[in-house]
């Protein structure tokens, strides 16, 4: 399929993972040696996230509801604990959504929510990317 991207328009920025709590979830990352989970609560999806740093620039997402109605609840009572999304870190989200709905991909939202780090994120819907959650993101200055 052509595509009006091109390939280095995407950075892999992190690996989100439903956790039922971050001290579970933590645990076998913690096993690994990751050490210095960074917490933040983001209200706009009703989560508690914990960061772990790799050694290269991206990292891993552990993503604890903290409200029934998060949809972080939901995916863990229809899958149970594991990988829920994938991040790409953009230049500029606008310019990026405007491409992928002229291509027909389903956004989630037709604006960008602030999300962890205080990022500009948007979700594209996994019908439309072959079953995998994708989050764009765009750090917000
Ligand atoms: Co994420």
């Amino acid at each position: 399929m052509d595509s009006i991207f091109k390939n280095r328009d995407f950075k892999l920025d992190h690996i989100g993972i439903a956790v039922e709590t971050l001290e579970m979830g933590k645990a076998f990352y913690e096993g690994l040696g990751f050490k210095n989970m960074y917490i933040e609560e983001v209200p706009s999806e009703k989560v508690r996230v914990g960061m772990f740093e790799l050694l290269n620039e991206a990292r891993i997402e552990l993503l604890e509801p903290t409200h029934e109605t998060s949809p972080i609840s939901k995916f863990l009572k229809n899958r149970g604990p594991g990988i829920h999304h994938i991040c790409f870190k953009v230049e500029d989200i606008q310019a990026t959504m405007k491409k992928l709905t002229a291509q027909g991909y389903q956004l989630l939202s037709q604006n960008p929510v602030v999300g962890a780090h205080n990022c500009l994120v948007v979700f594209v819907h996994p019908k439309s990317t072959g079953g995998v959650l994708i989050e764009l993101s765009q750090t917000n200055n």
